[in-house]
């Protein structure tokens, strides 16, 4: 089921939107967001994120979620750094992995990337394993200063392609001028390097853009358009919470009710939200 979806965003030209959230508010604004929107959509824990809800209450929350919005939701344990937490996560009853093993040398990535291909694999033959290649840059988190991408950071093509062969992946998250969080400096995009990364791994190897917070609506649209099927969005989500919950205590000193100090930061998180899905063109796709 995922991935027919992951096909027809190449086919029709339009992105899935990847949300992640360490607590219920976020996953409520996602998938409400999506519900009304009408679109398939991931969402993702990384290693910290999950580590604060729990793996299983995040399996289960989403399952809850899905049965009672009645759309596609897929769960992707996010840069998951070791083989230890591949292992729980794939246990735990994840529908995708992004395997990141992309701080290690080349053959190493690849060494630890097939081993979590082929657990998953064994485990659950329709769970989505994505790798990661080159050297994204910066975390989710509004970073004051300018984030210089160097140029052995971004992902070869050819080295792509080897990649892909040698592990099996589904799904690839190249480095190709994104950025994680928002830093002082906007990313630049190399789309002709994510059109030749797409061309190099083949059709039945989808790309996935990290770092989408402080992205322009042209370099979705342009990513998209080179072969992007995925975009990941952290921080502006995480920005809308904490600055709403702020600007929420300062108005309401008195409040003490958890849902209504709360229902704000939701709201903010869903125009966010909304606003990416129109972009990413994943609206009416169910
Ligand atoms: O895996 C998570 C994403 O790449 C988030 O990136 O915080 O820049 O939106 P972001
Ligand atoms: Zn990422």
């Amino acid at each position: 089921m995922i991935k027919d979806y992951l096909k027809r965003t190449v086919a029709e030209k339009w992105a899935l939107g990847h949300f992640n959230f360490s607590e219920d508010e976020a996953l409520r604004a996602i998938v409400e967001s999506a519900a009304e929107f009408k679109t398939p959509i991931f969402v993702g824990t990384s290693e910290g994120e999950s580590k604060h809800i729990g793996l299983k209450e995040a399996v289960y929350l989403v399952k809850a979620f899905r049965e009672e919005f009645s759309i596609p939701i897929f769960l992707n344990a996010d840069h998951t750094k070791s083989f230890e937490n591949v292992v729980a996560a794939v246990d735990a009853g994840y529908d995708a992995i992004l395997a990141d093993f992309s701080a290690l040398s080349f053959e190493e990535n690849v060494k630890m990337t097939k081993q979590s291909v082929e657990y998953a694999k064994s485990k659950n033959p329709d769970i989505i394993v994505e790798g990661e290649l080159g050297y994204v840059r910066g975390e989710s988190k509004l970073q004051k200063e300018i984030i210089e991408i160097k140029p052995e950071d971004l992902t070869k093509p050819e080295e792509a392609s080897q990649f892909v062969k040698e592990t099996g992946v589904d799904m690839l998250a190249p480095a190709v001028g994104n950025i994680h969080g928002i830093a002082a400096n906007a990313p630049k995009l190399d789309f002709q390097r994510i059109a030749d990364i797409k061309k190099a791994v083949g059709d039945d190897v989808y790309l996935v853009l990290h770092g989408g917070s402080g992205m322009s609506e042209s370099d979705f649209k342009n990513a998209i358009d080179a072969g992007i099927s995925m975009v990941h969005i952290n921080t502006e989500i995480r920005v809308a919470f904490a600055e709403t919950l702020r600007k929420t205590l300062q108005e309401m000193p008195e409040e003490t009710t958890p849902y209504k100090i709360l229902t704000p930061s939701v709201e903010a998180m869903k125009k966010v939200i909304e606003e990416k899905l129109k972009i990413f063109g994943s609206v009416n796709r169910i």
